[in-house]
């Protein structure tokens, strides 16, 4: 989703806020722009198209105007992903009002973007752009007289939906303003420079002491400091976080892509997401504000969030009903928000997220604490929106996650939210100690077991050899491995834009059997022992219409292995360790897949890593 980032301060801005907007690449984006304050007033540049291109624009003016490049230490910048009108270079921001005052870039959508436009342009306002945004920088334009703050303020009081903005003023040339609501933005202190950005692997390179700006402050930032003022004008004090990741984590590494270095990293970020919850074989989860006695009083259970994150509830579900004895559903954030959900003070609702802004999860989170549940969430980004507004949060301590493809933070949020399902099944006497012991080491012996996996992945680039040119590509599970193939299949369309699907392999013959023809490549994914010899019946029938078959095994059995094409083997676990062993060789797939196509990896199109829109 769209970047944000700006800078104030004494060298040159336009190199620090390409690069910083490098770093916001994975986002998701389709243009991009630079917005400089200077003696000569307000000047923007704006493309649709890569970053590298407007760096190279960048480039072209200060060539024919030598004084140009070094002179600007003030700007703003910003990658659009495109929501109202195509991506183009009028609709690309920043935006500078038709007077040349004010120039604007923002994130989040502006709910109310036609009326106040025509309110605009009742008062002789006029607009260059299709966009929502371009009201923000018109809309401040007509308040101000002046005074920033005022005109910023009243402005913002007008705008329905969500927004994150940074702000120039022509006749303030030394400072940018931010505010924010309903959308990410930190603050970063430096030494005679401060900056803005959407997120943190954009100023690691200037500061590790960092804000997040709060709901509806305003910040003022001039290389000298940077004044923040609450919705009341009251003047406020952040306390800085101080950001000690290696850079490193912001970075490949050697590897070609984030993706494969993320996929590498499982093992290390699941050891940093159970490791410190473990003591003496108990389960010490550090929940600030519901009780062991709350949560013995928790009658049933919801698991909502977005995309990868609703398919670690969609796995936890059956792991948590068997476990816990109570219903337990998971739910899609964008759904649950509008669906008047029967929720209680006995229920608890679990909010999945790794970014902790994306919004419908966000509102999902509103809407569930307003019915009185009670609510935990499962997040990575620390001191997000979602963690901000919770009543308890547990972190994955995941490193940052750059790959729009989710890898890592899932396997993350799947471990801690079976350490949480497990202390709940503690706590109500539905295991004993030695269960919660066995468990607790089937779950720490997860990293070796996952390490060992991905040493071999030969087998698995041999298979996306044979399979990269597939057009359609067929996922089949049931119970757990059903919803493992919900997250098979997102992996593989999002990276490799082959058609996929996840089927319940019950369902199959309701409909979609009639899309298999001769050589179209399904995935079967028999882990799950109970129900093995219906998935070969399965398996069967998509074979008899011509299917190929890649069968992912975890144990030895004939049957499967003679009826499948080719199988991937896993190694001998318990099942509360199979789900995170089972994930990883379909994330490698999607990935040499992808790689053998050519395809922009970790950027893919379209997508967004954050979705901080509806
Ligand atoms: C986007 C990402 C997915 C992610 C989903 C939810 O669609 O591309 O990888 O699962 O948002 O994001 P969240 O940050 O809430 O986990």
């Amino acid at each position: 989703m769209c970047g944000i980032v700006g800078y104030v301060g004494n060298k040159p801005a336009s190199g620090i806020l390409l690069d910083a907007l490098e770093k916001l690449e994975y986002r998701g984006y389709d243009s991009a722009g630079i917005a400089f304050a200077g003696r000569d007033g307000i000047k923007v540049y704006k493309t649709c198209g890569r970053i590298k291109q407007l760096r190279e624009i960048i480039a072209e003016e200060s060539k024919s105007d030598s004084s140009r490049d070094g002179e600007f230490t003030v700007g703003i910048g910003h990658t659009r992903w495109a929501t109202h009108g195509r991506p183009s270079d009028n609709n690309a921001h920043p935006h500078c009002a038709h007077s040349g005052k004010v120039a604007v870039v923002h994130n989040g959508i502006i709910e109310n973007y036609l009326e106040l436009r025509a309110f605009l342009e009742a008062h002789g306002h006029t607009f260059s752009s299709d966009t929502d945004s371009e009201v923000v920088s018109e809309l401040i334009d007509y308040y101000y007289s002046g005074d920033p703050v005022s005109a910023v303020r009243r402005a913002e009081m007008q705008l329905k939906g969500s927004y994150a903005l940074g702000i120039l003023f022509s006749d303030y040339p030394w400072q940018i303003m931010a505010i924010r609501k309903d959308g990410p933005l930190i603050v970063g202190l430096g030494k005679d420079e401060n900056m803005i950005a959407s997120d943190i692997p954009a100023l690691l390179k200037h500061t590790r002491d960092i804000f997040r700006l709060g709901e509806r402050e305003l910040a003022i930032l001039t290389k000298d400091g940077v004044t923040v003022m609450d919705s009341y004008g009251e003047r406020i004090q952040h306390e800085f976080e101080h950001i000690d990741w290696d850079i490193d984590a912001a970075e490949k590494c050697g590897y070609p892509h984030f993706m494969i270095k993320e996929i590498m990293e499982q093992p290390d970020a699941i050891m940093k997401t159970i490791g410190p919850r473990i003591h003496d074989g108990k389960i010490d989860l550090g929940l600030k504000h519901i009780s062991e006695e709350d949560l013995k009083g928790i009658t049933s259970i919801k698991i909502v969030g977005c995309g990868s994150a609703y398919h670690v509830g969609m796995v936890e579900k059956y792991y948590m009903r068997h476990l816990l004895g109570i219903p337990v559903d998971a739910e899609l954030a964008s759904e649950f928000r509008y669906d008047s959900p029967i929720i209680d003070e006995h229920t608890l609702v679990i909010i999945i997220s790794q970014s902790g802004e994306t919004l419908d999860t966000l509102y999902g989170l509103r809407e569930a604490r307003k019915r009185g549940a009670r609510v935990i969430s499962i997040v990575n980004v620390v001191a997000s929106s979602i963690a901000n507004e919770s009543e308890d949060v547990l972190y994955t301590w995941a490193g940052p996650e750059i790959s729009v493809a989710t890898t890592k933070a899932y396997s993350t949020q799947l471990v801690l939210i079976q350490l949480l399902s497990l202390h709940m099944a503690y706590i109500k006497g539905t295991i004993d100690e030695k269960q919660l012991s066995a468990s607790v080491d089937e779950l720490m012996a997860i990293p070796k077991m996952l390490s060992d996996m991905l040493k071999k992945v030969e087998p698995i680039q041999y298979l996306a050899s044979q399979y990269f040119n597939s057009q359609d590509v067929f996922f089949i599970g049931r119970n757990m491995d059903y919803s493992l193939s919900l997250e098979a299949s997102l992996k593989l369309k999002e990276i490799s834009y082959i058609h996929s699907e996840a089927y319940a392999a019950g369902e199959l013959k309701h409909g979609s059997i009639s899309l298999i023809e001769d050589g179209t490549l399904v995935i079967a994914l028999c882990t799950y022992r109970p129900l093995l010899e219906k998935m070969v019946s399965n398996i069967k029938e998509v074979k008899a219409r011509g299917a190929k078959v890649i069968a992912v095994i975890n144990h030895d059995d004939d049957e499967t292995e003679n009826v499948a094409d080719h199988v991937i083997r896993l190694p001998e676990c318990g099942t509360l360790s199979l789900p995170s062993l089972t994930i990883v060789p379909l994330q490698l797939f999607a990935y040499y897949i992808a790689s053998l196509k050519g395809c922009d990896i970790d950027k893919p199109r379209n997508l967004a890593k954050s979705v901080t829109v509806e």
